[in-house]
């Protein structure tokens, strides 16, 4: 045991999860929390937005939670970290209130702004990244941009609620379409082009594992944490989730089924694909983190599940055992999952489709088996691609919500012909940003100390290995 705890928070778009880790226990998560949060109703198709508000409240609700846990000492808590789903727009005003709801990854109503973006920048601005969202914020809702002080990404703000500061780092921020993540700086001639005004409502950039702050006296009343412990810099979901898996040295691919699938690799240097299909991101720790991110993966298993088993607290069980029983290749139909248009392949205004139907072939086994092999194909596609740029991809690590599906890990392993192992944190988000605010803790009496340091022997693997057929 030891005295003292760091506390772990992921603002996701289905929900915030939150850990607390001892550093001297085995394994280190000593307890768990969640709040489930939804999608604002009543949007125009291709729109997806949440409250900042909303996603505060959930993490206030899931701290209580954890502190309520007696296995937590909350005077022993020194430190914390947040991981946040990326590219989301939260715009504050002078006062640090909030503007609008928020735009999400998963938005894809600026495709246009999007294009544009890419013809005028000069390289691919991604429908979902932040840039877009700003410029279409500027052009339908000018009031709202006029009253709007400070440009956030949404563990940012999670982080200005903590601490009162605003401030950026790096990982997050090579999501937004403005950033130079050669230099790891923001890139002024993007900025500019974006909106004239942004530049004077971008926060402060943090330097590599610096903290961004300490609990304010606020904070800490509303959460019950003691006030003055370090908040640190913590990052996107997926920078967040490749220290909570493991990925802090080059040579780890780890792919996460979550409401997005990703696929991602630790570099020592940047990776730039011309085409813009592989995000060239920083990691949260001073690195590249270049990834694959398709926007259709666990939030279509869902669809399935709602449209079969709305009732069924063990539908997923059930429609994986019926899927189990159907045959490699669902008897000729194909799901292609673009239910929320899609990235990578670059179709923001895809719907999803299903061919070759026939008697018998809506049976929810069929259906449910045709939208896995349709999402993995479509992963699969993708980290064709990311070879094509360099990325080795001998074995992956799997974590998020879908990884605990076994006929999925198979299909999986089958699909790219490489084994997969499984962290024993599926959770990889909330733990490696708790584990990230150990880091940056530790770093003030030992700069040289690196995530890797920190994080290898912290996450361990099941004893399970998925070998491809
Ligand atoms: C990554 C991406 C998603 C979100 C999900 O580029 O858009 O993985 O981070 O929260």
């Amino acid at each position: 045991m030891s005295d003292e705890l760091y506390l772990g928070l992921d603002v996701g778009t289905q929900g915030v999860k939150g850990v607390v880790i001892d550093p001297a226990a085995r394994p280190c998560v000593i307890a768990r929390a969640s709040q489930p949060l939804d999608l604002l109703p009543g949007l125009p198709a291709g729109a997806a937005e949440q409250h900042p508000d909303d996603w505060w409240n959930a993490v206030v609700e899931v701290v209580h939670q954890l502190l309520a846990d007696k296995a937590v000492d909350p005077s022993s808590i020194a430190g914390l970290g947040v991981s946040g789903q990326q590219h989301g727009s939260v715009f504050v005003d002078e006062d640090d209130r909030v503007v609008r709801a928020a735009k999400l990854w998963c938005d894809t109503s600026t495709a246009a702004e999007a294009r544009e973006l890419t013809e005028t920048i000069g390289r691919a601005v991604p429908v979902g990244f932040t840039a877009s969202k700003v410029m279409w914020l500027a052009r339908n809702e000018p009031d709202h941009w006029q009253r709007t002080d400070g440009v956030l990404l949404p563990h940012d703000f999670i982080n200005l609620r903590l601490t009162g500061e605003r401030t950026m780092e790096a990982g997050d921020a090579s999501g937004s379409g403005w950033f130079d993540v050669r230099q790891r700086c923001f890139d002024d001639a993007a900025v500019a082009a974006i909106d004239p005004q942004l530049a004077g409502k971008l926060p402060r950039l943090l330097e590599t594992g610096e903290a961004a702050g300490t609990v304010s006296p606020a904070a800490a009343q509303q959460l019950g944490i003691p006030e003055g412990i370090l908040v640190a810099p913590g990052g996107g979901d997926n920078m967040m989730s490749a220290i909570g898996s493991g990925a802090t040295r080059a040579g780890t691919v780890v792919m996460s089924l979550g409401t997005s699938g990703t696929v991602f690799t630790r570099t020592d240097s940047p990776v730039i694909d011309p085409q813009g299909l592989i995000a060239p991101f920083c990691s949260s720790d001073g690195a590249w983190l270049p990834l694959l991110c398709v926007m259709n993966c666990t939030n279509v298993t869902e669809e399935v599940r709602n449209g079969y088993f709305p009732d069924d607290p063990d539908a997923l069980e059930r429609l994986t055992d019926l899927a189990a029983a159907v045959e490699p290749g669902c008897g000729g139909v194909s799901f292609v999952p673009f239910l929320h248009g899609e990235r990578v392949p670059d179709l923001p205004d895809a719907t999803g489709t299903i061919t070759g139907l026939r008697p018998g072939s809506f049976a929810p086994g069929v259906i449910f088996r045709a939208a896995l092999e349709g999402i993995t194909a479509n992963l699969a596609a993708g980290v064709e691609r990311m070879k094509q740029l360099g990325v080795t991809v001998d074995g992956l690590r799997l974590v998020g919500g879908g990884s605990k599906n076994p006929l999925w890990r198979q299909m999986i392993a089958d699909a790219l012909q490489v084994p997969v192992t499984l962290p024993e944190e599926p959770e990889s988000g909330a733990f490696g940003a708790a584990l990230q605010a150990l880091w940056s803790h530790q770093r003030g009496e030992a700069p040289d100390l690196t995530s890797d340091d920190i994080a290898n022997h912290r996450v361990p693997l099941q004893n399970v290995v998925v070998e491809p057929h």
